[in-house]
């Protein structure tokens, strides 16, 4: 009812408060406008430094994890409202009411809801991502199949549908924030991590 309600508009809220936008209007930057365009943890890198990129992916990550673990805490018992609150906060993260509605791709934001709802697969998708990235260095590419790996892991799992179905769900939206990457890497031009690839192909 209500409560649910609150919860799941409290995680938009939270989903909205954007790191790499709150830090960089402290530092007067916008980094929607420099590198690739996005306001998120690997563009913060890349024309930030790490210190900023360390702020922007522990806000981003806090974040979805504090929106689910207030679902979990204040929601009773009802079993898709913490699925609900997180994908409030990624959707808060991409359209954010205090950034103009451009915000990242959400990819941080599901990591921390994840953490709560479902910390293996967590360990799953840093695996996944390290991997595709210290193969070919395209962060974005790292990102897009780590997520894929929610849903064969889901079905090996044998997780519930309200799992299955979250799972897929997150897969297919990551799959599309990440539309301009995939763009690029058809194009050749999407930049790469050349410094992280200890297996070069
Ligand atoms: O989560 C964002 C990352 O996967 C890609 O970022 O800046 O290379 O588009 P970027």
């Amino acid at each position: 009812g209500m409560t649910a309600a609150l919860l799941i508009v409290l995680a938009y809220l939270l989903g909205s408060l954007s790191g790499s936008l709150l830090l960089g209007r402290l530092r007067g930057v916008d980094i929607r406008q420099h590198g690739s365009g996005n306001a998120g943890g690997t563009n913060a890198l890349r024309t930030q430094g790490w210190k900023f990129a360390l702020g922007t992916v522990l806000v981003d990550v806090g974040k979805g994890a504090l929106a689910v673990g207030l679902a979990q805490r204040y929601g009773g018992d009802l079993a898709w409202l913490p699925w609900a609150a997180a994908a409030a906060a990624v959707l808060g993260h991409v359209w954010p009411v205090f950034h103009g509605f451009r915000g990242g791709k959400g990819a941080g934001t599901l990591v921390g809801a994840l953490l709560m709802l479902w910390p293996v697969a967590v360990l799953v998708l840093i695996g996944v991502w390290a991997l595709v990235l210290t193969i070919w260095g395209y962060v974005g590419l790292s990102t897009i199949l780590a997520a894929a790996s929610l849903v064969p892991l889901a079905l090996l799992d044998g997780a519930a549908p309200l799992r299955l179905g979250f799972a897929l769900v997150f897969a297919l939206f990551i799959l599309f924030t990440h539309r301009s990457n995939v763009a690029r890497l058809r194009a050749g031009t999407e930049s790469r991590f050349e410094r992280v690839r200890l297996w070069r192909r």
